[in-house]
């Protein structure tokens, strides 16, 4: 189909032409001003109908949310915020929306009601944005890496393993889940199910993308993973996408260098190319600000913080410094944590981790050399025996947006760590493998996909950057 795309026409490229939209009816005014989005940008076209010329009947449809086809001459405009627009010459009814029961009206919806709208919110400024914005990330992650000499790999979805060994899975399995065959001692016999075996959707890529770093040398995965932890927050999801990059012969110093260097890098994409969606959510975020007490409300406008992180070097703190600093601080005169850190060897909450970057360092912090005991079973363990080349990477109004470490490549020493904590030599001989021929010091990290979006979208909750958010409410779509 011949159509123009209403970003083309704004730009000014078509003046005094004939020209062909398709879109959605955003609003229609006294008759005769029909404002048009077709998704390109952010911004409406106005379509100037003559009522006189075109049929009644067919006007009536033109409402809220209809999708329509016009025809017409683009024209300066001589309305205010437009600089084209298009004078009609003839339209089209693709479908109407009956102005009764179409949900999204042009007035502002909370975004909890459009939750429950999923497969219309896309309809509304500020998922459109969100969206178009989620779209160039993405593109911007496959361009870094693409341009950085790695490979893409396609990790598995259903899985034997469970590689952060946290017992968050989703099962997988063709058995009756009411009457399933039962072994002698009662547990479920999975020697019947399709794959052979207990299989479950995988929470992360890591493990396979490891194999494939080992010959490939640079490789990363960008997928679905599932998480099914119970947690209601506004930054969990049970289906979310993670990118994974996996680097040979790169140590935990190389690492911090590339996932610095790839968040600023992403940022700066969407920052040279989404302005239009940036403004409009920046100003969005200004408003929302507006109606929360002054001690909530962001410092920075949304801008103004992408820039402040692409330009300053984030701040690099061991997990020990770290507890240090968590020790001796007071929070807040009145507020203290909710949990108060008194040993060396804790886990940190997300209250500390944003105390650190929102109040202490004031800027992005990757904690690296974590203890041993609260992380996962492949981090390469330091000479000192307690601590692990882990680093997670925290981020304003967000915390962890990145978690990784660099692998352990030592044989004995990870099959002592397994045996330690019960994983099952069998179920990994190929993981193990990679340490028994030609093992070096390897090294990546996974990135939420919807905590980079969360951020660069300065929306407040996950559930509004994802089409369709999978909570423990949610799978209705
Ligand atoms: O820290 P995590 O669990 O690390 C891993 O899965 C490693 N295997 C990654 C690697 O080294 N290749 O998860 C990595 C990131 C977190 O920092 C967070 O951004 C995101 O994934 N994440 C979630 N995002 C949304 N909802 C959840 N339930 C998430 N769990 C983790
Ligand atoms: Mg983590």
């Amino acid at each position: 189909m011949n159509t123009n795309s209403i970003k083309d026409l704004l730009s000014g490229k078509h003046l005094l032409q004939e020209v062909t939209v398709s879109g959605w009816v955003k609003t229609f005014r006294s008759n005769r001003f029909i404002a048009l989005n077709d998704g390109s940008t952010i911004q409406n076209i106005q379509c100037v109908v003559d009522f006189e010329k075109l049929d009644e009947s067919l006007l009536k449809q033109v409402s809220t949310g209809a999708a329509i086809k016009v025809k017409g001459t683009l024209v300066e405009s001589q309305g205010k915020g437009q600089s084209v627009e298009i004078q009609v010459a003839s339209l089209e009814i693709h479908g109407g929306a009956d102005p009764e029961t179409y949900p999204i009206q042009p007035k502002k919806h909370t975004l909890e009601f459009l939750r429950e709208k999923a497969h219309l919110r896309v309809r509304t400024n500020t998922f459109s944005a969100v969206m178009r914005m989620r779209s160039a990330l993405s593109f911007a992650v496959h361009q870094y890496f693409q341009q950085n000499g790695f490979y893409h790999v396609h990790t598995p979805i259903i899985t034997g393993s469970d590689a952060e060994g946290a017992g968050e899975i989703f099962k997988v399995s063709t058995l009756d889940s009411k009457k399933p065959p039962l072994k002698e001692d009662g547990s479920v016999d999975y020697s019947e199910d399709f794959f052979g075996k207990e299989t479950n959707l995988t929470v992360s890529g890591q493990l396979e993308a490891e194999t494939y770093a080992m010959g490939l040398g640079k490789v990363y995965t960008f997928g679905p993973t599932f998480r099914a932890e119970n947690s209601n927050t506004s930054r969990h999801l049970a289906e979310f996408w993670m990118i994974e990059p996996e680097m040979a012969f790169y140590d935990l110093d190389a690492n911090m260098d590339l996932a610095e260097d790839f968040i600023k890098s992403v940022l700066s994409y969407v920052l040279e190319n989404c302005k239009d969606d940036l403004e409009f959510l920046e100003k969005r975020l200004l408003d929302e600000e507006k109606t929360k007490p002054a001690a909530e409300r962001s410092e920075m406008p949304l801008i103004e913080k992408l820039k402040f992180i692409t330009d300053n070097n984030f701040k690099r703190v061991s997990y020990t410094e770290a507890i240090e600093i968590l020790r001796n601080c007071k929070p807040n005169k009145k507020k203290k944590f909710k949990y108060i850190i008194n040993e060396w060897g804790a886990d940190l909450q997300s209250e500390h981790e944003r105390f650190l970057v929102e109040k202490h360092f004031k800027c992005p912090v990757i904690l690296f050399d974590y203890p041993a005991k609260i992380k996962a079973f492949y981090m390469r363990l330091n000479e000192d025996g307690k601590t692990v080349r882990a680093m997670d990477i925290l981020f304003p109004g967000i915390g962890e947006i990145v978690g990784g470490s660099q692998r352990e490549e030592r044989l004995d020493v990870l099959l002592e760590k397994m045996k330690a904590l019960d994983i099952d030599e069998k179920e990994l001989w190929w993981y193990t493998d990679l340490r028994k021929y030609g093992s070096a010091v390897h090294s990546g990290f996974g990135l939420g996909f919807e905590r980079l979006v969360l951020f660069a979208t300065g929306m407040g909750n996950i559930r509004d950057v994802i089409p369709f958010p999978r909570t423990p409410q949610n799978a209705e779509f």
